[in-house]
C-alpha cells in the first residue's frame, strides 16, 4: 500500500527529525488558543454562527445557520451583508482609514502605498464605472490583469454591486481566456495593457483582444494603463468597447453606496482544471466564504494590527483571492504586493523586500522554497529577515527538507511554519497548524482547523484507523465550501460527492500517524503502484531532493510489463553537478537506502527544467506522457513549452 510505503518513509523523517512546539512567547499572544478546538468540536454549526457574527458586519443578521441538503449547503442564508464593505468601509468608519491596505512594489521598481481610505474611494469609483457599462447584480464580470492594486480593487468593486467576478490568470492564452469568458458569460473583461515579468514588459491587451474576438457575450473593456514612459509598445483599442482605466475610473462619483446582498449571492467563479479538458468554475458565495477567509487568516498567520503581511501568491489563483484580497482585508490587514518574479533583478528580489518592509509574514509556495534553496543561502543571508515571524506554505506538499530550510535560512530558526492544505473547492485553509497551539512536525499538515472535519477513508469509505492511510474527505459542511460548479450540477456531485456518499472527496491520498497528523500523499492519481505495493511521488521526490546534489525531483509510474508500474524519476541537478551515469547509479541508491528496494527508480533522467503549470506545479501527466512515450495531452497550462521538447529529446538513457 502507498501509505504503508509513504509511513515508512514519515517514520524515518521522525525518527531523524525534530518536532517543534510553538515557543512561549508565541503562545502566549497568540490569536488562536486550544479552547478553540473544543469549542468547535462541541458544536459546529454554533460555533459557525458564532464566529460569522464576530468576524463579519451583517446588514440584516441571519437567523438560520444552515441549511444542509447534501451536497447543497446554504450558509447564513436569511441574512445580508457586502462583502466589500467588510473588507473595506467598517475599517476606515473605525477610523483606520490611514492604514497602509497595501504596499505595492512593481517590478521595475516604482513603488505605491495605499491606505484603506483611499481603496474606499478607488472601489467606490471602479463600481461606479462597471454600473455605467451596465453591470448590474447577478452579472459576471471576467478580469484578467497583471499583480497591480487594482486587480483587487476591480474584485471589491464587483462585490459591491453585486456582481461576480471571474479572475483569470494572466499567464494564460486566449483561448483560456475566452473559453472562461463564454463560460461565465461574462459582460465586462477588466484587462491592463500588460504588466512587468522577469525584467520586461509583457502585452495583455493583444491577447485580450484576440479572446474577445470569440466572447460575444463582453460588450464593454476596461484597461489599466501598466506601461511605464520609456517602455515602447502600442496598446490598440477598440472604440465604443474598450475603455482606458485611467480615462474612465477616476472622472466617476466617489459615493457608490455598497449594497446589502444575500449571504448566498454569488461572489465569484474561479476555474480550475479537472480530470477532463474542460475547466470547472467552481463557484464561491458570499458570507460563507468570506468568514472562512477572515477566520483561516486572523488563526492561521496570527495576523496583529502592526504585522506586515505578505501572501507570494498570484491573484489569478484562489491564494491569492482568499490571502490577498479577501481574508488579509476583511482583518484590515498591511499587506505587501510585488509585482514580478523572484529572480529580477536578482534572487534576493524577496528578502531585500522583507528588509525594507519589515514583513511579520510570509506566505508561498514549496516550489519558491526548494527554487531559493538551489540558488544557495547567500542571497537571503544578504539581509535581515529578522523582522519575519511566521512562515506558511501552500499548494503542494512540502518535503522536509525544504520545510527545515525554510524554517532555518528564511526564519532563522525562530519561526514556526504553517503548512495549510487545501483547495480552490474548500475556499480557505482546512488543514493547517495553529501556530500559538500546533506542535508542528516538517512535511505534514497536521490537523484539521476548527469546524472542518477531515477523515482518511478506504476505497469502501470506511475510516482508517490512526496510523494508516488512504482517501482524504471532509465529513461535514463548511461555510467556505464551493457551492457547485458553474452550470453544471451533475458534475458537482460525480466529481465531489459521489465516490464517498454523504464526504467531500478531495482528490487527494493523505495518512494520520499514530499522533493524529495528517501527512498529504499528493493527488490521488500520482500514486504509483509498483509490484502491487503503492507508492506515492512524494515519497520518492522527497527521497530524491535529500541528496544534497538535487535541486528538484518529480516521479511518475510508467506502465511496466512486469510490475505494473516502474517508476519513473525526473531529477534536476544543482548548480555544478554533473549528470553522469554514476551519479544517476549513486541516486538510484539513495532512493533505495531511503525508503527500500522497492522505490529504486528504475528510470531516472537528468532534466534541466521541468513542466510546470504557471502557478509553479510540476505536470506529472505531461511527465507520463513523456514516461509513456506517447502523445502529449493539454498544455495550455504549461508555463513554458520548450521544456518538454528538451525533456523529449533525450528520454534515451534513463534506464537501468
Ligand atoms: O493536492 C492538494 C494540493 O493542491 C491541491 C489544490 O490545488 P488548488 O485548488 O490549485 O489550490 C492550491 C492552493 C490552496 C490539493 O488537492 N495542496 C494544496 N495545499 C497543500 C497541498 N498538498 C499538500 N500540502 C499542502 N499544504
Amino acid at each position: 500500500m502507498a501509505e504503508e510505503q509513504r509511513g515508512d518513509a514519515i517514520e524515518t523523517f521522525q525518527a531523524a527529525g525534530e518536532t517543534f512546539p510553538p515557543d512561549a512567547a508565541t503562545v502566549a499572544a497568540a490569536n488562536a488558543q486550544a479552547e478553540i478546538y473544543a469549542r468547535a468540536a462541541a458544536d459546529p454549526v454554533a460555533f459557525w454562527a458564532a464566529e460569522a457574527r464576530e468576524r463579519l458586519t451583517w446588514r440584516k443578521p441571519f437567523t438560520k445557520t444552515l441549511e444542509w441538503e447534501l451536497p447543497f449547503a446554504r450558509w447564513f442564508d436569511d441574512g445580508e451583508l457586502n462583502v466589500a464593505e467588510n473588507c473595506v468601509d467598517r475599517h476606515v468608519a473605525a477610523g483606520r482609514g490611514e492604514k497602509v491596505a497595501f504596499h505595492w512594489i512593481g517590478e521595475p521598481g516604482d513603488r505605491r502605498t495605499i491606505t484603506y481610505a483611499e481603496l474606499l474611494v478607488e472601489v467606490q469609483r471602479t463600481a461606479n464605472a462597471l454600473k455605467g457599462l451596465g453591470v448590474t447584480r447577478g452579472d459576471r464580470v471576467a478580469i484578467y490583469m497583471p499583480m497591480v492594486p487594482e486587480v483587487a480593487i476591480a474584485m471589491l468593486a464587483c462585490a459591491r454591486i453585486g456582481a461576480a467576478h471571474s479572475v483569470v490568470f494572466s499567464g494564460f492564452p486566449a483561448s483560456a481566456l475566452a473559453d472562461r469568458i463564454n463560460d461565465a458569460e461574462a459582460k465586462v473583461l477588466i484587462t491592463a495593457d500588460g504588466g512587468y515579468r522577469k525584467g520586461s514588459f509583457f502585452e495583455l491587451k493583444p491577447i485580450a483582444d484576440e479572446a474577445m474576438k470569440s466572447s460575444p457575450s463582453i460588450t464593454g473593456s476596461i484597461v489599466y494603463r501598466r506601461r511605464q514612459p520609456g517602455t515602447p509598445g502600442e496598446t490598440a483599442m477598440q472604440q465604443g468597447r474598450d475603455h482606458w482605466w485611467q480615462d474612465l475610473v477616476p472622472q466617476q462619483s466617489t459615493d457608490c453606496p455598497a449594497e446589502a446582498m444575500p449571504a448566498e449571492q454569488l461572489l465569484f467563479l474561479l476555474y480550475t482544471s479537472g480530470t477532463t479538458a474542460k475547466p470547472k468554475g467552481i463557484m464561491h458565495t458570499s458570507a460563507g466564504y468570506l468568514l472562512g477567509a477572515a477566520l483561516t487568516h486572523h488563526a492561521v498567520f496570527d495576523i496583529k494590527p502592526d504585522d506586515v503581511y505578505w501572501c507570494a501568491a498570484d491573484v489569478g489563483w484562489i491564494t491569492g483571492h482568499t490571502y490577498i484580497v479577501y481574508g488579509p482585508l476583511a482583518n484590515g490587514a498591511t499587506q505587501v504586493m510585488y509585482e514580478g518574479t523572484p529572480d529580477t533583478p536578482s534572487w534576493d528580489r524577496w528578502w531585500s523586500i522583507i528588509e525594507e518592509l519589515k514583513v511579520n509574514i510570509l506566505y508561498c509556495a514549496p516550489t519558491a522554497i526548494r527554487a531559493f534553496m538551489r540558488q544557495g543561502e547567500e542571497h537571503p543571508r544578504k539581509h535581515d529577515l529578522s523582522s519575519l515571524r511566521l512562515l506558511g506554505s501552500v499548494g503542494e506538499p512540502i518535503n522536509p527538507e525544504a520545510w527545515l530550510w525554510y524554517r532555518s535560512v528564511i526564519g532563522g530558526g525562530r519561526t514556526p511554519i504553517v503548512d495549510t492544505w487545501w483547495q480552490t473547492e474548500t475556499g480557505s485553509i482546512a488543514i493547517s497548524p495553529l501556530p500559538g497551539v500546533t506542535t508542528t512536525k516538517p512535511g505534514s499538515a497536521t490537523f484539521a482547523m476548527p469546524g472542518i472535519a477531515a477523515d482518511v477513508v478506504d476505497a469502501s469509505g470506511k475510516s482508517v484507523p490512526l496510523g494508516g492511510g488512504g482517501f482524504l474527505t471532509l465529513t461535514q459542511p463548511w461555510p467556505s465550501m464551493l457551492r457547485g460548479i458553474w452550470g453544471d450540477p451533475a458534475r458537482f456531485k460525480e466529481t465531489y460527492w459521489s465516490r464517498f456518499p454523504g464526504s467531500y472527496f478531495a482528490g487527494d491520498g493523505a495518512r494520520r500517524d499514530e499522533e493524529g497528523y495528517f501527512w498529504l500523499l499528493g493527488r490521488v492519481d500520482d500514486v504509483m503502484n509498483v509490484s502491487a505495493h503503492r507508492i506515492s511521488t512524494i515519497e520518492v521526490e522527497s527521497a530524491l531532493v535529500d541528496h544534497h546534489n538535487v535541486a528538484e525531483a518529480a516521479v511518475v509510474g510508467k506502465n511496466d510489463p512486469l510490475t505494473g508500474q516502474a517508476i519513473f524519476a525526473f531529477v534536476i541537478l544543482k548548480k555544478g553537478v554533473e549528470a553522469t551515469d554514476e551519479f544517476a547509479h549513486e541516486l538510484r541508491g539513495h532512493v533505495a537506502k531511503q525508503i527500500g528496494a522497492i522505490a529504486r527508480p528504475k528510470f531516472l533522467l537528468f532534466v534541466p527544467d521541468l513542466p510546470k503549470t504557471r502557478s509553479g506545479k510540476i505536470m506529472r501527466r505531461l511527465l507520463r506522457d513523456i514516461a509513456e512515450g506517447r502523445a502529449l495531452g493539454d498544455v495550455t497550462t504549461l508555463a513554458d513549452g520548450g521544456v518538454v521538447d528538451t525533456i523529449r529529446s533525450n528520454t534515451g538513457a534513463a534506464e537501468e
